[in-house]
């Protein structure tokens, strides 16, 4: 019998924006059943939210302590198994590190932690407990980004030396010209953001996302930010030079004052023989560009598509997927990381990425703040 997995959610109440993401990717695949869950720091909204959605409140928990306690009481085949963090980013590592010190497995919104410190941290506590542990990288679900992995793997465009992204958002206008929102808002506060917000929150999409399709490490990069305005602490904006090599370089550009737009995602990454392009709102195209040749739309659930693409699609080609699919394919290769020991390479952002975004998201701010000079990331 294929027994489902046990997962509890922190964070994801019904006020928030990315709760019912999570809710509906861990059900797609039938492989996990939510039990329960912290997902407001009120109990009472909590269990009236749990009572909403259908789920028995049993157990609905005041606190994280308090789960880890009452869970841990339980037989072991009915314990919660994974923990899904969907909280403001501070509370991405307090709890991170308590669910490893209690042996649950851990998935967890990106940026990971607020500080490089942290994340090495959880890294050496995760290498003791052996558990599974993903950073939702969400886009990387996406079957025609793990096909454009594949075939950047494949040889397809030949050595990459040229990736240009773009992560284009327009929502914080209506809260950054005015001087009481901007001070109000969690997203550009510093004590529960961490250092950056357009950085922190969409830039890291893009800069995970260029090393997952290359399988190249981002070497160095150079820094410009924009905070709009002298008492706003956080970026809402900025340019960032990178470099793989000498001779493999790029620009990832990230702004959530680019008005207008919605969730404008934008990959293109060149090679000697070819060049892809990827957009996100429009996430079932593939583009793929060779000179003197017309341009090819590689689209999901065909055969010429890989293996890890297809087992990505659940329907037959012309039955668009979108954000949901993509997470619920994160889910699935967590599962069969829980239920089997092992999953393919690429079919969940790791701890391991979550740590480079980290690192990426503080060099950022301090190749800014240092008058835009280079910096290297570590290792
Ligand atoms: N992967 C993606 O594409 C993506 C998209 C959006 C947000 N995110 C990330 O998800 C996280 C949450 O973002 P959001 O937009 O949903 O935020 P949000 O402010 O909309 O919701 C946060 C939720 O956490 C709850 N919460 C706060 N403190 C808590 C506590 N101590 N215990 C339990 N619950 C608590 C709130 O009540 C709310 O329900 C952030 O880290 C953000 O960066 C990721």
């Amino acid at each position: 019998m294929n027994s489902k997995i046990k997962l509890g959610i922190l964070g994801g109440g019904g006020d928030s924006l990315i709760g019912v993401l999570h809710r509906i990717a861990s059900s797609m695949f039938d492989q996990f059943e939510l039990v329960g869950g912290v997902f407001n720091p009120e109990l009472k909204e909590s269990i009236s939210f749990a009572e909403e959605i259908g789920l028995p409140t049993n157990r609905i928990y005041e606190d994280l302590d308090s789960l880890i306690e009452k869970e841990k009481a339980l037989p072991e085949n009915e314990r919660m198994q994974v923990i899904s963090v969907l909280t403001p980013n501070f509370l991405h590592f307090p709890m991170a590190k308590q669910l490893l010190e209690n042996n649950f497995h851990v998935i967890c919104e990106k940026p990971l932690t607020t500080t490089y410190e942290e994340a090495k941290i959880l890294e050496e506590l995760r290498k003791k407990s052996r558990k599974v542990f993903a950073v939702t990288y969400t886009y990387t679900g996406y079957p025609m980004v793990r096909q454009m992995k594949e075939m950047i793997a494949a040889g397809e465009i030949g050595k990459v030396h040229k990736v240009d992204v773009q992560y284009y958002q327009g929502w914080i206008n209506e809260i950054i010209h005015d001087k009481e929102k901007r001070s109000s808002v969690w997203r550009l506060d510093p004590e529960k953001a961490g250092l950056s917000s357009c950085i922190g929150d969409i830039g890291t999409h893009a800069f995970n996302m260029i090393e997952y399709l290359t399988n190249l490490e981002v070497r160095e990069i150079l820094a410009d930010l924009n905070y709009l305005y002298q008492d706003n602490r956080m970026d809402i904006d900025g340019t960032i030079l990178v470099r793989f090599s000498d001779y493999a370089k790029g620009v990832i550009r990230s702004s959530q004052i680019a008005t207008g737009e919605e969730n404008n995602l934008t990959v293109k990454i060149y090679g000697e023989k070819g060049g892809f392009k990827w957009e996100q709102e429009n996430p079932n195209h593939l583009y793929l560009m060779k000179e003197g040749q017309p341009m090819e739309v590689l689209k999901p659930g065909h055969s010429y598509n890989s293996k890890i693409s297809l087992n990505g699609t659940k329907l037959p080609p012309g039955h668009p997927e979108g954000i949901f699919d993509s997470m619920g394919n994160i889910y699935k290769g967590v599962a069969r990381a829980v239920k089997k020991g092992n999953f393919w390479p690429g079919e969940f952002p790791d701890l391991r990425e979550g740590i480079r975004g980290v690192n990426f998201i503080e060099k950022t701010v301090e190749s800014h703040q240092n008058g835009n000079i280079w910096v290297k990331l570590n290792h």
